[in-house]
């Protein structure tokens, strides 16, 4: 358990207990937690117990100043609320720390570049969520398209949609900011397949949207604030097309959406399909269903059944954010969940709120 990457948390909210220290756990063996940190004390002295177990000696703080003044490890996780990512990450690189960011990276395009910009004067890498393109399900898909067996990829569509976390009973974070300007479904959900989807094609060259609010006014169900009343800011619906050098992708993602027995993205090649159900979406092993077409032999066509055939880190797509960070950062893998490819997606999102209310196609600019 000796050269160990040490990581502060920050940000000690429902993902952190749900998803993060969970999956750092499985992680034990490569990384451990040194401190923790939540502008709430108890929440980050519950995080600093919990991730005692595994990692020895975890201090915990309130304030992020004196948590990076503890100079006591090499990369930080901000696990704060959307709104906040951008002003915790300029502290950690500008303290010399690496970064792994939750989504989405920044608020806005320039402090994006900014962020970008900063990593590289300090030397420091910058990771962003979400690990969708890193899961062993997703390079199982890429490594079918990209082998050629399927032809060459032609279109790319998705959905993914829920009633968002104020419709989540089990939630216990506060929901109100999933429903402001700076965040929204493309921005939680959205991203999910807009990573996949720019993996496979590159950069997108233009977005063009629909958007509206479709419930203005959500009761929260979330124990810890029952019964409030959210006003809805964003556009609660967004219907997406995106066009590529080579391909088109089309996604739906919504907070107005109660269920969907839909699939959550469909690859489609000139010889194949690869289609990912919404079970075991969040499952970094589960398998995907492959269709093969050949026009010379109609019995060698049809569906079957593809399994990633290993085991990955962690048992869940969102730790195996935290999984490549350690990884990289032990030098044994090469950076995936650039914060490049963040940016543009960012990007993506941003202008397809734009787009959606222009009611015209808008231009992309940057690129990965
Ligand atoms: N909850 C999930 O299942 C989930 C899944 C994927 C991604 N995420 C992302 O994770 C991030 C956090 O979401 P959450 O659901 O855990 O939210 P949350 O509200 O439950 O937790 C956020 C925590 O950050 C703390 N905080 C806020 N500002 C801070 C600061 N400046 N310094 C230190 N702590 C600060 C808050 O006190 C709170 O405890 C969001 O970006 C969200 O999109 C959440």
């Amino acid at each position: 358990m000796t050269n160990r990457v040490r990581l502060a948390v920050v940000g000690c909210g429902d993902v952190a207990f749900r998803t993060y220290l969970p999956s750092l756990e499985q992680l034990g063996e490569t990384s451990c937690v040194t401190a923790t940190c939540d502008l709430d004390s108890g929440r980050a002295q519950r995080a600093a117990e919990l991730s005692g177990r595994w990692s020895g000696d975890v201090r915990s703080y309130t304030d992020l100043g004196a948590c990076l003044a503890s100079g006591a490890f090499d990369g930080l996780i901000n696990l704060t609320p959307g709104p906040s990512h951008p002003r915790v990450t300029q502290a950690a690189l500008s303290a010399g720390v690496h970064v792994f960011s939750e989504k989405p990276l920044a608020n806005s395009i320039p402090e994006a570049q900014a962020l970008i910009a900063l990593a590289k004067e300090q030397r420091r890498l910058l990771l962003c969520a979400p690990a969708t393109t890193v899961t062993n399900r997703w390079q199982l898909v890429e490594r079918l398209v990209k082998g050629g067996e399927l032809g060459r990829p032609t279109l790319v569509t998705g959905g993914h949609s829920s009633m968002g976390p104020a419709g989540w009973r089990g939630y216990t974070g506060d929901p109100e900011p999933f429903y402001s300007p700076e965040v929204g479904p493309i921005l939680d959900l959205g991203v999910y397949l807009l990573h996949a989807m720019t993996s496979l094609f590159g950069p997108a060259l233009r977005v063009l949207a629909s958007g509206r609010i479709a419930i203005p006014q959500r009761r929260v169900l979330s124990q810890g604030a029952a019964h409030r009343v959210i006003e809805v800011r964003t556009f609660d619906q967004v219907l997406l097309q995106l066009e590529f050098p080579d391909g088109m992708a089309q996604l739906i993602t919504s907070f107005a959406v109660p269920a969907s027995r839909a699939p959550v993205i469909e690859v489609h090649c000139t010889e194949g399909s690869v289609s990912l159900g919404q079970a075991g979406w969040f499952d970094p092993e589960a398998p995907v269903d492959v269709y093969r077409r050949d026009e010379d032999n109609e019995d060698a066509e049809g569906w079957r059944v593809e399994t990633p055939s290993s085991p990955g880190p962690v048992d869940n797509l969102i730790g195996m954010g935290p999984a490549h960070f350690v990884a990289c950062l032990r030098g044994e893998e090469e950076p995936v969940l650039t914060a490049e490819q963040a940016c543009h997606v960012l990007e993506i999102a941003l202008r397809a709120k734009e787009s959606a209310a222009a009611g015209r196609a808008l231009a992309l600019e940057t690129t990965f």
